[in-house]
């Protein structure tokens, strides 16, 4: 396929997002105006200042920024805005379907209502599949930086709210925070029915993978990068259908690889796993969904089967009910068919 045909393919092919920090959706421009909006101090004068500042060279150095810009978020509106900004970028890069992380502990640290955080999100949510009949989940992450007992009182706020939550997840500051420091609260998130997944294998090693697996007991491993070194590994992941919610572009930011071209997309793909490709925090690492496809694709020179491939694993991967994924797959057969 010629560079300019297989992006137009990857334009519209449609798709599902699986991993996307909704505070990393934060653009400079709205951090700018939320700031203003709500009177708080931010240590930039500008817009510009702002995205000068995205240079990171490890996971923490993104943290510390990241968790700095989410101090402009205050109320039920600005949660609101934020995700409403992220669903009309993702409906233009053709995602029919979300799955959205929220990190409350972000938040509620600083004095915001849990309430209002899962409902500003909610109803944006709610909105984007009344007006593009885009479906979406909203899965809840614990801060593995913090413990394991604020993890439980994090689950305890969220029991009011069930209705709105569909898993948990685990992310922040990976290396010396093992899957295993949160066995009991992901034991009782499973319990009340939520779906489970977790961070690993983005700077940890395998062994956080093997114990999100086999400790955690997760649905879907987030990254899983560092699967690639452990064959057995590999085998595992393949033969169990695991899905992988890979990150390219973040992956490049956060320099887990040197260039883009050394993306494990392919070789996941090639050893049977059921990857797909997603923007993480798009608003800091330079690109959306289809951006983060089109910049693998270019690199490692991806087949339109290949795309096609990442599409469907996206859908099959998703906590959808298997009515809603099969009618998702039959659009991509719908769409393969009818593009040149
Ligand atoms: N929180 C937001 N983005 C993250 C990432 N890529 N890894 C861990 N925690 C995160
Ligand atoms: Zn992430």
């Amino acid at each position: 396929m010629k560079p300019d045909q297989r992006d137009a393919y990857i334009d519209r092919l449609p798709k599902a997002e699986l991993h996307l920090h909704i505070e990393g959706s934060l653009e400079p421009e709205m951090l700018f105006a939320l700031a203003q909006r709500n009177r708080v101090d931010i240590p930039f004068d500008s817009v510009e200042d702002i995205r000068k500042a995205y240079n990171f060279s490890n996971l923490q150095d993104f943290l510390d920024i990241y968790y700095q810009g989410m101090a402009v978020l205050l109320t039920q509106q600005d949660f609101y805005d934020l995700t409403w900004a992220y669903l009309e970028r993702a409906h233009a890069d053709h995602v029919r379907h979300v799955e959205i992380f929220f990190d409350p502990q972000g938040h509620t640290e600083r004095g915001v209502a849990f309430a209002d955080v899962v409902t500003g999100i909610s109803d944006a949510l709610a909105d984007g599949e009344k007006q593009w009949g885009m479906t979406s989940h909203l899965i809840m992450c614990f801060l593995r930086h913090l413990d394991e007992a604020a993890a439980e009182a994090t689950l305890d706020e969220a029991l009011p709210y069930l209705d709105k939550i569909a898993g948990v997840g685990l992310d922040s500051s990976e290396v010396g925070h093992p899957p295993s420091k949160f066995t009991n609260v992901f034991a009782r998130a499973r319990s009340l029915g939520l779906k489970l997944v977790a961070h690993a294998g983005e700077e940890g090693p395998p062994a956080y993978v093997h114990e999100a697996l086999d400790i955690l007991g997760v649905d879907r491993i987030d990254h899983g990068n560092r699967a690639m070194e452990d064959a057995g590994l590999v085998a595992r992941i393949a033969g169990e259908e695991m899905t992988l919610t890979v990150c390219p572009l973040s992956n490049l930011k956060l320099c887990v690889i040197d260039e883009i071209g050394q993306s494990p997309v392919k070789a996941m793909l090639d050893a049977g796993i059921r990857a797909t490709i997603n923007s993480d925090d798009p608003a800091y690492f330079g690109g959306y969904v289809n951006e983060n496809y089109r910049a693998v694709a270019r690199a490692l020179d991806l087949s339109r089967a290949e795309l096609r491939s990442l599409a469907a694993n996206s859908f099959t991967g998703s906590f959808l009910p298997p009515e809603a994924v099969a009618h998702l797959l039959a659009e991509i057969d719908h769409y393969d068919a009818h593009t040149a």
